[in-house]
């Protein structure tokens, strides 16, 4: 089995191709990725070159993806423009790529009578006091990024009803794990903490999220990738929620730095106060949610520490200044 990976070069697109290639020892991948900030060739080194390839493409050219999708099995999309934070400042992109962008893969898809799957998130069903989210509760997303994830579902979603495509939507809860971007709380928070730099904490930090190591996460598509039906949506959340205040406490605890580094900062506007999903539906698949955070934590923690080499170059580029305009203050 070919699967051509949208977005493979990013964070959980190129822990995905890792569980994918170790899932099938006979399978191949194709990775479609514009190689954005967020993309990066070094995410997918140590693989075996005769089972990956890397094609740098936007999604939102046919041309791209109609050479990408040639002798592929299936589609998986995780190529989006990311980040809420940036949504709020350029909702543009998110846009063109979100929505855009996987309305061509779609109609790519359609032409080459293969599976589509789309990546998604909990932000589409926006904040919620109590209680977790079904795959049929409303969308209600609040930014920019969220909206336009919601666009591309609802796009996929017509697809089905309407010609018949096959299909699936996997709607995940906040990832953390080796290589996300330090834009990012945690890794964001990992970094500053090693360096002695403050941590940023929006408004009160009691914002909850519901946090999934990123190998389970991959876990779950790949699962429903192969046994999902066609038009259904699968929430996968992750086994623990957390407010982002004991978030950055625990990373201090394991970095060995104490609270003085903790700064409450302007919070985002629109910000969501809480997220959780209901994963019901995708353990009736045969999926557990796996990892719990303190051990998740402690590997991610180890992992920024023993990897010097890839964020580096990341913190000591452009990320410096997106920092001081985003934050008001440079980095050590
Ligand atoms: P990421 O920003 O790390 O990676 C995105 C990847 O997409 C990058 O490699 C980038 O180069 C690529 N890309 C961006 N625009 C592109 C375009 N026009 N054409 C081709 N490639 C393009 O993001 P991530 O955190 O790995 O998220 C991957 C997917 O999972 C996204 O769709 C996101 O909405 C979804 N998701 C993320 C989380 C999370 O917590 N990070 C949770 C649930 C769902
Ligand atoms: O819920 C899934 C979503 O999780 C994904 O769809 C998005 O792609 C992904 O970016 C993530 O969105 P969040 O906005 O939840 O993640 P982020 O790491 O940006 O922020 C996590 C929480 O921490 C959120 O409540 C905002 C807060 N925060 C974030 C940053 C960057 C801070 O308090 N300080 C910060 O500096």
């Amino acid at each position: 089995m070919r699967v051509l990976v949208a977005g493979g070069a990013g964070f959980i697109g190129s822990a995905y191709v890792r569980r994918r290639l170790g899932a099938d020892p006979g399978s191949s991948v194709r990775v479609l990725d514009k190689l954005t900030y967020a993309g990066r060739r070094e995410n997918l080194d140590g693989l075996d070159p005769d089972r990956v390839e890397l094609v740098q493409g936007d999604i939102s050219d046919p041309e791209s993806v109609a050479d990408a999708v040639e002798d592929c099995d299936a589609i998986v999309n995780f190529a989006a423009e990311s980040h809420v934070d940036r949504s709020i400042h350029s909702p543009g992109e998110f846009i063109q790529t979100d929505v855009f962008g996987a309305f061509v893969l779609l109609e790519a898809a359609r032409e080459a009578g293969v599976r589509h799957l789309q990546v998604s998130t909990d932000e589409v069903y926006g904040s919620l006091e109590s209680g977790s989210f079904l795959e049929d509760s409303a969308l209600a997303p609040s930014s920019p990024y969220s909206a336009s994830k919601a666009g591309g579902d609802l796009v996929v979603g017509a697809y089905h009803q309407t010609y018949g495509a096959d299909t699936v939507i996997v709607r995940g809860s906040n990832n953390y794990g080796p290589r996300q971007h330090p834009e990012k709380l945690i890794p964001l928070c990992i970094l500053n903490a090693l360096a002695g730099d403050p941590l940023p904490v929006y408004g009160d930090g009691m914002q909850v999220r519901n946090w999934i190591f990123v190998e389970d996460f991959c876990a779950a598509i790949d699962l429903i990738l192969a046994r999902g039906e066609p038009g259904e949506v699968y929430n996968v959340g992750g086994p623990d929620e957390l407010p982002n205040l004991e978030v950055v406490k625990l990373i201090l605890e394991l970095t060995g730095r104490d609270h003085s580094l903790i700064e409450h900062v302007t919070d985002r506007p629109g910000h969501d106060r809480r997220y959780s999903l209901s994963s019901q539906k995708v353990r009736e698949l045969g999926w557990e949610s796996g990892l719990g955070f303190a051990d998740g934590l402690r590997r991610t923690v180890e992992w920024y520490r023993d990897n010097e080499w890839w964020w580096d170059p990341i913190r000591s580029g452009e990320y410096r200044s997106y920092y001081e305009r985003h934050y008001g203050r440079a980095l050590r």
